[in-house]
């Protein structure tokens, strides 16, 4: 009876959040053992007694369940040879393992094919088509990180399976907002041997005018792959705003500029519409928030599988302008993220400025035994702190 009345409540809640597009319906003083430890680093069996194997991911709700999608590694490579796992739980702390959302496929050439790298597995809900979407980061079998895919999958169900729709560039001949044709054509017109060298004042300026967004709207070759014409997207993550509308966040540009995307209102595609943010920042692994009227982004810079120092960003519109803060992260090894990278905040709906940050801790020799950290975001000052907390429960956020 107790248990109808809590999946009733949450089904409520569920329906009032689809329909204002917010993404995490579950009110967490209805969760079950609110006061179980969320122990950041430490192994995090789930209902099988296993290790969660769900990297690089991100939770969504959906009719008071919580799903958590991430990347399945094996013992000794970071490449895909399963897919995407998903895991539910009705407390954010007992996970039960649901088995593969989206699989890698056999057939050689195949875009997902078992061996490709398959990273930063995300989903939302679209209520317009009642479909779980998910996007990710996807490099072909054998191209190491040249493709810089996105790759895009349906299901009717949250826990799949998941159909694979496409993979691509995104938004291929197209151009940010308020990039004109005379911009494009200025950019067109730098020398090439001016630029040649990186990290130069006239390279940072040629970057900050699109140098790379120029070259990448046309399909071309980087001398050893046919790359076709789109915008450039590893680590990604996806965002649905209050009022329904949904984008993709990735990093593109050779990994030195954030792009902004939005998404059609089935959540499949790109509208075309785009902003750049921090050009020549480096920045990777975004996980975006949004508190009253401000948007926060969390990233990390770009050092492969080693930890370094988050930083974060704000912008008074999705659409920018994106103000660079000082890193949020607090305590012991707080300027190498807590030995972490940040991979998506959740917002604990039904709870005011509930929020926890997500990060991986990786293992690259052992990609299997890689660690999660979650903590709750504080705010000094209307600013967002992450603080670390070696055991924290849900009822910080009471
Ligand atoms: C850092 C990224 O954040 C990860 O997702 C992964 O792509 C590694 N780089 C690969 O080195």
């Amino acid at each position: 009876m107790r248990a109808n009345l809590i999946i009733g409540a949450y089904t409520i809640v569920a329906l009032l959040a689809a329909c204002s597009g917010a993404s995490t319906p579950s009110n967490p003083s209805n969760l079950s053992n609110p006061s179980k430890p969320i122990a950041s680093g430490e192994i995090w069996p789930d209902d099988r007694g296993e290790h969660i194997n769900a990297h690089g991911g991100g939770v969504m709700a959906y009719e008071g369940t919580y799903y958590w999608y991430g990347e399945h590694k094996a013992d000794t490579t970071s490449s895909a040879y399963v897919g995407v796992t998903c895991y539910s739980s009705l407390n954010l702390t007992d996970w039960k393992y649901e088995g593969v959302a989206l699989s890698v496929v056999d057939e050689p050439g195949h875009d997902i094919e078992r061996g490709c790298v398959l990273e930063r597995p995300k989903v939302i809900y679209c209520p317009t088509t009642k479909k779980f979407v998910m996007w990710f980061h996807l490099e072909l079998k054998g191209q190491g990180y040249a493709q810089a895919r996105y790759g895009v999958a349906v299901s009717d169900t949250p826990t799949g399976p998941f159909t694979f729709l496409r993979s691509g560039r995104v938004n291929p001949g197209l151009y940010p907002l308020g990039m004109t044709e005379k911009d494009v054509a200025a950019v067109e017109a730098i020398p090439a041997k001016s630029v040649e060298k990186w990290w130069t004042p006239t390279w940072y300026d040629a970057i900050d005018r699109g140098l790379f967004v120029v070259r990448d709207a046309k399909a071309h070759s980087d001398g050893r792959h046919d790359l076709p014409a789109g915008q450039m997207a590893r680590d990604q993550t996806v965002y649905v705003d209050t009022d329904g509308r949904a984008y993709h966040i990735f990093a593109s540009e050779d990994n030195l500029t954030l792009h902004i995307a939005e998404l059609t209102p089935d959540f499949t595609a790109h509208t075309g519409r785009y902003v750049r943010v921090a050009p020549a920042g480096h920045n990777e692994a975004p996980a975006l928030f949004r508190r009253g009227n401000t948007y926060w982004m969390i990233t990390s810079g770009c050092t492969g599988w080693a930890p370094n120092e988050a930083r974060m960003f704000s912008a008074p519109s999705i659409w920018g302008p994106w103000t660079q803060h000082p890193n949020p992260c607090r305590g012991p090894k707080a300027e190498l993220t807590f030995m972490g990278q940040s991979t998506y905040i959740l917002p604990v709906a039904g709870k005011e400025d509930a929020f926890i940050f997500m990060a991986d801790i990786w293992r690259p020799r052992h990609p299997s035994d890689a660690r999660y950290i979650w903590l709750p975001i504080t705010f000094e000052n209307d600013v967002p702190v992450v603080e670390w907390r070696d055991r924290w429960t849900l009822d910080f956020f009471d």
